[in-house]
């Protein structure tokens, strides 16, 4: 075997951690080849929720996420990730795996990615250490993206207007519901929002969405989640890829912080609710892409259960061109 070839099961391993990222409503919708060196991923179109998302954001975000995330195993198990978005029509990122050597702090990121969770109940009244801040702003931004607290009473007061304008929206559009009652309030099913992760929806603030059958209890305290948006300066597919990246950054950096964290975006599906965060919350210079809570559980708060995940069977092929196998070993890699 090539000894600069990544193998099969490394490969593997990588994807099987990838793969525990977040995605909408928990629809998975990658689709991952390899083979050499070289690995592509692409949105799965019938996975994309056509009535919740009808501008393929949270689908691009999701494949975004995946893609953080396979970068962040990669670099655990030795490999660093070069990754080229949009290489062509139809494929979203090409990643070519070349040696690296595996440090430990890709270890720690990588062993946050199964300890993360949605974290969809009412978090303690706790303020963040501005250290804690400048660690995720910086995740952020190292991807790409900007994350931006929002502290005025005028932005959080237009944030959560935005999210209760666009949950009457959304209740008022059967289709959506009915996507929405498709995808969630599930039990041993291999994808989708499980009963058992979902609390009832606050009309009130902006916490989460209205998922069927909410099982999970929630905690006793008035909120005290620190809300984020997470924003680029433009708003092209690579830009929507790019935040999805940004948004694993800040997932796994508050996970090893020890913070809980959920992700919102039904304000931003729909055009009318996404514009008034954008010039409302965010001035009008920035686009909006994801809404991020951030906190402290409070004492005591039961563990999560993980959310389930597709067989990597399923989202895992080989790829029909062998990029890289049987290339000359690049320059920078002889010798080692
Ligand atoms: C693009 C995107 C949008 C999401 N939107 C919401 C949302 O509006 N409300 C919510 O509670 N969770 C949202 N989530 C979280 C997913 O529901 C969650 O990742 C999925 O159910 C898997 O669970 P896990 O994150 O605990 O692994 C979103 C995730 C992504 C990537």
């Amino acid at each position: 075997m090539d000894q600069y070839l990544p193998d099969a099961y490394t490969v593997r391993a990588a994807i099987a951690l990838a793969v525990r990222a977040p995605s909408v409503h928990n629809t998975q919708p990658w689709d991952w080849r390899f083979s050499g060196r070289t690995a592509e991923l692409r949105a799965d179109a019938g996975r994309h929720l056509r009535n919740t998302d009808p501008d393929g954001r949270d689908l691009l975000v999701s494949c975004g996420c995946v893609l953080h995330h396979f970068a962040v195993a990669a670099a655990a198990l030795g490999w660093a990730a070069r990754i080229e978005r949009l290489p062509e029509p139809g494929v979203l990122a090409r990643i070519v795996l070349v040696p690296h050597d595996t440090r430990d702090g890709d270890i720690a990121l990588a062993a946050a990615i199964p300890r993360r969770r949605s974290d969809r109940r009412r978090f303690a009244g706790r303020p963040l250490l501005v250290r804690d801040e400048v660690f995720l702003a910086k995740s952020a931004t190292d991807h790409g993206a900007l994350l931006r607290f929002l502290d005025a009473p005028s932005q959080l007061s237009a944030l959560t207007g935005a999210a209760v304008a666009a949950q009457e929206l959304h209740r008022a559009d059967a289709d959506y519901g009915t996507e929405l009652a498709t995808w969630s309030g599930r039990r041993y099913s291999p994808d989708g929002v499980p009963a058992q992760n979902a609390v009832q929806a606050v009309a009130s603030a902006p916490r989460v969405r209205d998922f069927a059958d909410a099982q999970l209890a929630d905690t006793a305290e008035s909120d005290g989640a620190v809300l984020t948006v997470l924003a680029t300066r433009n708003d092209e597919p690579a830009d929507r890829i790019r935040a999805g990246e940004a948004a694993g950054a800040v997932l796994l950096t508050a996970t090893r912080l020890n913070l809980a964290s959920c992700l919102i975006t039904e304000p931003l599906e729909l055009t009318s609710t996404r514009g008034l965060v954008r010039d409302c919350v965010l001035g009008g210079a920035l686009e909006p892409q994801l809404v991020v809570r951030i906190g402290y559980l409070p004492e005591g708060a039961a563990p999560l259960p993980a959310t389930p995940r597709r067989p990597i069977g399923e989202v895992l092929r080989p790829l029909a061109h062998p990029y890289g196998v049987g290339l000359p070993v690049p320059a920078e890699l002889r010798g080692r």
